[in-house]
């Protein structure tokens, strides 16, 4: 009764002009109605109105941080019972790349380049439920930005960025295009070429099936051509894959060894990888992925690979970004945004087990700080590595067939039963958010966008003759 009175007072000692009394009153009124009234920080703010009323920045300040609280009560009241309150308002979750609203409050949801997004992002849900269309509202709201996005995908949808992006690169990846030039061989600036080894033996094991020896193998014959060609010694004569091929294919000493066997695997692994895309892989200097993200947006188009050809180049291409700027530490790097669209494909939880960890995974955490934005999208979040699935700062849950995915991700986000099951409610476009330093998942919906009819072939390869007259 007392801090009322004292209020009236207040009110018609200092706020003289119309307008301020009338939205003080308003606002007033709606405070007590809601059962606010004994709210510190309302009672702070109404202080500052009144006192400051002469002041317009300092009154419509205090006027907004109470909407904002009487607005987060006006929600939790329209949604009593529903299992996503209390919703983010005001500009809790609003990162600078805008994605959708929050259901119920309208609050914008969005995720920041730092730290959100380099801390990774997990989209996940059944096919046809709006995955792909989240990967491009983030790579278009990257790109204004000016950061660049590499996309990693088999459905030839990231094509069509070249309409509204005329510095996107699309490599398609086969043997039938010749415009794709790469060495895994190569030796990035910065990089010990030992790391180098490492790299390429270890995934070239990991992504074809899986015998163990081969990678010392390969990194032998490695070893022993960066040694021939001076690569240690700084040179850029750089072995081909098919250098590194015809040496395993010469030794022959391992037929009487028990060397034989890593021999014939290795041989397999590299002649698989060879065959499908051989013209790309016969330069001793390709294009360097790592440098050419500073200017331009990349597709990588897979879906003549084969699931372990797509593993093998992905891991190769991640590795070699991820190794060059962890070795380049003091280098201004911009930041790069990594979709991996279809993740199931590359990210198998029965090869990280089996391994004990691929290498790309053990990277990626390493590559974090250094400007590497990774967004996995999947439908199957059982068959992703744990690791990627636990470690990332957002993940956004859209529908999911029920069965043992949908209890992967509930656990993972903490979901209890009731949320768990509204996820059979999601429309296409909706999806349940969980994001580290937000003490609560909620609900979006992200803004709709058609993704475009399929560019075809030829425009793409007119497309990109001016871009690789460029390059070369
Ligand atoms: N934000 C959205 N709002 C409304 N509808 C959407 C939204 N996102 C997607 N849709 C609808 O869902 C359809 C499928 O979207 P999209 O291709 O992005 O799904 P997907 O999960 O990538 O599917 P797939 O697993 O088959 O690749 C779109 O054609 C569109 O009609
Ligand atoms: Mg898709």
């Amino acid at each position: 009764m007392e801090k009322m009175n004292e209020r009236v007072e207040m009110k018609e000692r200092y706020l003289v002009d119309a307008y301020k009394m009338k939205e003080y009153e308003r606002i007033y009124s709606r405070i007590q109605e809601l059962g606010l009234a004994n709210d510190p920080v309302i009672n702070n703010s109404l202080k500052i109105m009144s006192v400051f009323s002469h002041n317009k920045e300092v009154f419509e300040r205090e006027r907004a941080r109470i909407l904002q609280i009487v607005q987060a009560k006006e929600i939790e009241q329209q949604l009593k019972g529903h299992p996503f309150v209390p919703e983010p308002v005001g500009t809790e979750v609003s990162g600078e790349i805008k994605l959708g609203i929050c259901k119920g409050s309208n609050a914008w949801f969005g995720l920041s380049l730092k730290p959100e997004l380099e801390e990774g992002a997990l989209v996940t849900g059944r096919k046809g439920s709006g995955k792909t269309t989240l990967c491009y509202l983030l790579s278009r709201g990257a790109s204004k930005l000016g950061t660049h996005t590499l996309t990693f995908e088999v459905k030839l949808e990231g094509r069509n960025q070249i309409a509204n992006n005329k510095d996107t690169l699309v490599f398609r990846c086969d043997m039938t295009h010749d415009w794709f030039k790469y060495n895994f061989l190569e030796v990035p600036e910065g990089v010990d070429p030992l790391s180098k080894i490492s790299d390429v033996s270890d995934i070239t094991e990991e992504s074809y099936e899986y015998y163990v020896g081969t990678s010392s193998y390969i990194a032998y014959h490695i070893y022993e051509l960066y040694k021939r060609n001076g690569i240690f010694e700084g040179s850029k004569n750089f072995p081909t894959p098919w250098d590194l091929y015809w040496k395993i294919e010469k030794d022959r000493k391992s037929l009487i060894t028990r060397d034989a066997r890593y021999r014939e695997s290795a041989l397999n692994r590299l002649n698989s990888i060879l065959l499908r895309m051989g013209k790309a892989f016969n330069y001793k200097i390709g294009y360097q992925i790592e440098k050419l993200l500073d200017d331009c947006n990349i597709v990588m188009e897979l879906d003549n690979l084969g699931k372990k050809g797509r593993i093998f180049l992905i891991s190769l291409i991640l590795a070699q970004i991820f190794r060059y700027r962890i070795s380049n530490p003091n280098k201004k790097h911009k930041a790069i945004l990594v979709i991996i669209d279809e993740a199931n494909e590359i990210y198998d939880r029965r090869l990280d087990e089996m391994t004990g960890g691929l290498t790309v995974c053990s990277l990626d955490r390493q590559a974090r700080e250094f400007g590497i934005c990774m967004v996995y999208a999947c439908h199957d979040p059982e068959g992703m590595p744990r690791s990627v699935i636990n470690d990332v700062h957002t993940q956004i849950l859209l529908s999911l067939p029920g069965g043992t995915s949908l209890k992967r991700m509930s656990e993972s986000m903490f979901l209890d039963t009731e949320q768990k099951e509204y996820d059979y409610q999601l429309k296409p476009g909706e999806g349940i958010v969980r994001r580290a330093g937000h003490p609560h998942p909620f609900l979006v919906k992200f803004f709709p966008h058609t993704l475009p009819q399929r560019i075809g072939d030829e425009e793409v390869q007119k497309h990109m003759q001016s871009l690789i007259a460029e390059l070369d």
